[in-house]
């Protein structure tokens, strides 16, 4: 059995019912995850697959992934009052993850999705030990798709949240940001680097590990979203 670094109770952001409720209602369309999300869209194929959520949070990724196509998602996490809200729509099978180990056989997901959850890991270790699960969990050649923060969004002002600004950051310090809900709330993320992302995949036994910065379309009403990519996109294929 792994032993405790992805819950260190004293470490976790835990989502209250008044910031679950908010942020339940954030939805993708028009907002700075939508390029994100569309480029998860792009790059993974989902039809009839079954597909690990590593922090589902209220589900709205298990609910792309069930539209992409998959058959059955896997929506893990580790906050109650997020998974509570997670939809109850067929295939889509919530999970409340107590303890370090993800409970589900080797090898039994298609494909693998992290959206917006690696920033809420704290430590290198924590991030290991996540990554080494979910490659666990996958099948071999199965594919990781893994959307996380830009290192170069810090500071930046985006129409769904805003990151603080802070000089001269390095891998594992705290970040805070604010959440633009309605009403609106602040939390602490983890900055780490690109090379950190990267070698944490390594380890954990992907390759062909490729990254993009996707940028808002033409749309109007964006603010720093078509000029620094809020997020980057990492695909890694777990060795065979
Ligand atoms: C910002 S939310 C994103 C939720 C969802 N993926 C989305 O994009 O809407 C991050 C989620 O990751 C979860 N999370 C963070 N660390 C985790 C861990 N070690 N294990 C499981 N879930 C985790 C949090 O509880 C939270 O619900």
């Amino acid at each position: 059995m792994l032993q405790g670094a992805i819950f260190r109770d004293e470490m976790k952001y835990k989502y209250s019912l008044v910031q679950a409720r908010a942020y339940s209602q954030l939805g993708i369309a028009g907002t700075t995850y939508e390029p994100g999300f569309k480029e998860l869209s792009r790059l993974g194929y989902f039809q009839g697959k079954t597909v690990l959520d590593f922090g589902t949070g209220t589900g709205r990724t298990a609910r792309l992934l069930k539209l992409l196509g998959a058959k059955r998602v896997l929506a893990v996490d580790r906050d109650e009052q997020m998974l509570a809200r997670v939809p109850s729509d067929e295939g889509i099978e919530p999970h409340l993850l107590t303890e370090s180990h993800i409970p589900f056989p080797d090898a039994s997901v298609d494909v693998a999705v992290s959206a917006h959850a690696f920033v809420e890991l704290r430590t290198r270790e924590e991030m290991q030990q996540a990554a080494n699960e979910i490659a666990r969990m996958l099948v071999p050649a199965g594919m990781f798709l893994l959307i996380t923060t830009n290192p170069a969004a810090i500071g930046c002002d985006y129409k769904s949240y805003k990151y603080e600004n802070i000089d001269e950051l390095k891998s594992g310090d705290s970040i805070t940001c604010l959440i633009k809900t309605e009403p609106s709330f602040t939390i602490i993320d983890t900055y780490w680097t690109l090379d950190v992302y990267q070698q944490v995949l390594q380890s954990a036994g992907f390759t062909r590990i490729q990254m993009t910065f996707p940028l808002a379309d033409d749309g109007e009403g964006w603010l720093d979203e078509q000029k620094i990519a809020p997020d980057v996109v990492f695909v890694g294929i777990k060795t065979s």
